[in-house]
């Protein structure tokens, strides 16, 4: 696979012949269009049905989608965890492990005493795996530094990885997703460090678009994260966050009120909190493979954020203690068949409500004229073939930015 980034403005034009069918969603329906193809100029759709290159693919009557758009991920860590998958299988559950130690923090001392360099190895290495899967832009949070030189090295290590690999990163700031053991008995020191610090450093640097808390008992309280999340506003983040993943405590409530482009997790949201999701038009980014990795059936309800109204985006979560995950196609599996989501409904997620939820469904996850050429050709026949082949994922080739970056 070629890891080099497609150089913007890619001069070169592509035709995906014989389509058997093309997939893509907007904002209120997923469209499927039957024989047709594309034309790619310059990285971008620039005509579905007509024109002609040099450089063609057959694509065999099989379907094209849209790239996914992982809009959930926090892939800058040292060390795996399988140690607390292994006593998850024996029974305990993932707040028991992070009381006893485990959870978040056991991932900081690893990515405090790496160099740069080896993180940006690691960083890349899983960003080649998630191409093979069909992501092609990724949303990327730093938050196992916990302190500001390591929440920094972070940030550079998404920028740097962004700037070398195909695949498009966007960066979160996450320095409120734990307290780290330095400050356990004084967590008001560690939220000025991070008001006072951190953000304006992240900010100073411009290495950071989204600032994201969790808002969860045991971790950031509703106050601390509004604290959080408003000094990050003032700084030029824009809010989103982890909200009532395991207990209902007015997170939902509060991502309406600092205006967040994005509530995820919600397994415990409550009615008042769906409903104001629904008023204030947040995006829902629903994360079904950490509940199936942490071996819990407690699933975001999906269904009832549908039906109210609310743009629902899926997304992996993935990250080494509780969604060990990096596929889009087993995430769209699990959304049909633990939440209740239609195939249309979760390929929609999957794709233009993750760019949604990243505030760039202006320039990706739909195929249209105009948009990044960010693509799936398939060796499947249809939508429901995704969820229907489980893991075998028959992904035959990913073009981004109009080149082909897997399945050469
Ligand atoms: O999204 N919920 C908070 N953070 C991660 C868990 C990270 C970890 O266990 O390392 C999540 O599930
Ligand atoms: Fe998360």
């Amino acid at each position: 696979m070629s890891n080099q980034k497609a150089k913007i403005n890619n001069p070169k034009s592509l035709f995906l012949n014989n389509v058997g069918q093309l997939v893509t969603a907007n904002e209120d329906e997923v469209q499927c269009i039957k024989n047709t193809s594309v034309l790619i100029e310059n990285g971008q759709v620039v005509s579905i049905g007509e024109g002609y290159s040099n450089h063609s693919i057959d694509c065999g009557g099989k379907m094209v989608t849209s790239g996914f758009v992982d809009s959930h991920t926090h892939p800058v860590y040292y060390n795996k965890r399988d140690e607390e998958y292994a006593m998850r299988l024996a029974g305990a559950s993932y707040e028991e492990i992070a009381e006893k130690g485990g959870g978040i923090i056991s991932s900081v001392e690893g990515v405090r005493h790496a160099s740069k360099e080896v993180l940006i190895e690691k960083v890349s290495d899983r960003m080649d795996r998630f191409i093979t899967f069909g992501t092609t832009t990724i949303e990327a949070k730093s938050g196992y530094g916990l302190d500001t030189e390591s929440e920094l090295k972070s940030l550079d290590v998404i920028e740097t990885v962004n700037q070398t690999h195909v695949i498009d990163m966007v960066p979160t700031f996450m320095g409120g997703h734990a307290f780290p053991i330095e400050y356990e008995d004084d967590h008001e020191a560690y939220i000025d460090l991070i008001c006072d610090e951190m953000i304006p450093a992240v900010s100073d640097q411009g290495i950071a678009v989204f600032n994201d808390v969790f808002c969860e008992k045991g971790y950031f309280s509703v106050e601390q994260s509004r604290k959080i999340l408003e000094v990050g506003t003032k700084h030029g983040l824009k809010s989103r966050l982890h909200a009532d993943e395991f207990v209902d405590s007015g997170a939902a409530k509060l991502a309406g009120e600092v205006a967040a482009f994005s509530a995820d997790h919600l397994m415990a949201v409550s009615e008042a909190g769906i409903a104001n999701l629904a008023e204030n038009n947040i995006v829902a980014t629903l994360l079904p493979g950490t509940t199936f990795f942490l071996g819990k059936t407690s699933y975001a309800p999906a269904r009832k954020l549908i039906d109210a109204g609310i743009s629902v985006a899926l997304a992996t979560d993935f990250n080494p203690g509780s969604s060990h995950i990096q596929s889009m196609p087993f995430i769209i599996t699990l959304a049909c068949m633990h939440m209740g989501m239609t195939v249309e409904e979760a390929y929609q997620s999957a794709t233009y409500n993750g760019a949604k939820a990243l505030g760039l469904e202006g320039e990706i996850g739909s195929i249209d004229v105009g948009k990044k050429a960010d693509l799936i050709l398939w060796d499947l026949d249809s939508l429901l073939d995704i969820p229907y082949h489980v893991s075998n994922h028959s992904i035959q080739k990913v073009i981004k930015n109009g080149e082909v970056v897997f399945g050469a």
